[in-house]
């Protein structure tokens, strides 16, 4: 294991640049949960497609197709090495969110009937709910949920006292975005699979800051987004056992992932992966993913888990030194760390926040449920990534510090 220097790290990251203020302050960027900034190397993978490598993919007869044809080859034998897939096993999407509606609708869609069920969390993001819900809808079957601890943690002993034969898809976020607890999605999947059933794991908050190793956990499905992980926006993944993507239904039909059809509307499909990428790809994306994964691979993500367990000791130890900051996950295992200021409101913190140069996200989190669990309206979220420092949080534990001045700001 090596220590990150996250001052070096910097250096990579234009949005670290001196020009790049708020509030006419230095940036102090804690919303990393949402997305995070992109490094030299993404971008010039990005612009170097637009300046030097336009092409489309899909098997062209010259030679600028025939590069692209290859980086993306490269792009997915990249992402699949990442996480321990086969290259066949990963379909390129737009982020998180299409990869689970993507398994709802070739999947759940499909095969659920109105006697199954699909098992969820109170602390799931509305990604990992709206899809389900769907499914619902379409076939009749039952969305349940799995009970949380009191800590709103999902243990395996939970999942064991609820999941029975009717269950056919467990949906769970290997990390909850606002409580940020890692889950033992290896534990999870054996009870799953004791039944007969899917795990379907959005990784959207994990792939990014845990070593993740599809084949070790044994999910059934996994999905996670560029953006959170260095890369750009409008690309991510789906992962799928291949046997499971052989039997999916395509959700979007078009150019690049049928072999032949005809009048009478027969269609052959490709084999998948591309099955499921209709239309032209998101190439400049699929790129810059790549060049995302070659940077954290480089810095390491046992690296990146540690020292973002270092940054969140630190926080946790500074923010418990004051007295009206309630904390809601000291206990998780992320660099996500949700809180309230006593009798403030968490948008006007945030707010209030924001005119320190502070950038964190208040509200709840797209997880509208689990905030009822909390018993809260709404909560602040920070989370780290590998640039922050620990004068990022000595900054924001200071200006918490300074707890009247948020009266003051309103009458400024
Ligand atoms: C746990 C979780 N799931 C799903 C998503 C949706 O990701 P995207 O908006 O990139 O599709 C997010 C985004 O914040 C998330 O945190």
């Amino acid at each position: 294991m090596k220590k990150i220097n996250p001052h070096f790290v910097r250096k990579d990251f234009p949005m670290f640049k001196n020009e790049v203020k708020m509030q006419n302050r230095p940036l102090v960027f804690l919303d990393n949960a949402a997305t995070t900034f992109k490094p030299f190397q993404v971008i010039e993978a990005i612009s170097n497609y637009y300046l030097y490598e336009t092409a489309n993919s899909h098997r062209g007869d010259y030679d600028l197709c025939y590069n692209i044809d290859l980086k993306i080859d490269e792009a997915r034998l990249s992402v699949a090495n990442f996480i321990n897939a086969q290259k066949n096993e990963i379909v390129f999407t737009s982020g998180t969110s299409m990869s689970i509606n993507l398994i709802a609708y070739g999947y759940g869609v499909k095969y659920l009937t109105k006697d199954d069920e699909i098992l969820i969390t109170q602390a799931e993001h509305a990604s990992n709910v709206l899809p389900w819900f769907k499914v619902s809808e379409l076939t009749g079957c039952k969305v349940n949920y799995i009970p949380l601890d009191k800590n709103g943690k999902l243990e395996p002993e939970s999942l064991k006292k609820v999941i029975s034969k009717k269950t056919k898809i467990v949906a769970v976020a290997h990390v909850s975005n606002v409580l940020g607890y890692v889950l033992d999605l290896k534990e999870l999947a054996k009870i799953t699979h004791s039944v007969g059933a899917l795990l379907v794991c959005d990784g959207a908050q994990s792939v990014p800051h845990v070593h993740t190793d599809v084949k070790d956990l044994d999910v059934d499905f996994l999905s996670f987004s560029g953006h959170k992980m260095c890369g750009p926006t409008g690309v991510g993944v789906l992962y799928a056992k291949y046997h499971l993507l052989e039997k999916m239904s395509p959700f979007m039909m078009g150019g690049g992932m049928n072999a032949k059809f005809d009048m009478c509307g027969d269609i052959t499909y490709l084999l998948p992966p591309v099955k499921f990428e209709a239309g032209t790809q998101n190439i400049s994306g699929i790129l810059g993913l790549k060049a995302a994964i070659d940077y954290l691979k480089m810095i390491g993500m046992e690296n990146i888990h540690q020292h973002e367990q270092e940054l969140r000791k630190y926080a946790i130890k500074k923010l418990k030194e004051n007295p009206n900051i309630i904390i809601y996950n000291e206990f998780a295992d992320s660099g996500i760390i949700t809180f309230n200021y006593k009798g403030i409101f968490a948008q006007d913190l945030a707010t209030y926040l924001n005119s320190q140069g502070i950038a964190v996200r208040s509200g709840q989190h797209c997880a509208k449920v689990l905030l009822d669990y909390l018993g809260e309206f709404a909560t602040v979220r920070v989370s780290f990534y590998l640039y922050n420092t620990f004068e990022d949080i000595d900054v924001l534990v200071n200006t918490l510090l300074k707890g009247g001045d948020f009266l003051d700001a309103y009458f400024t």
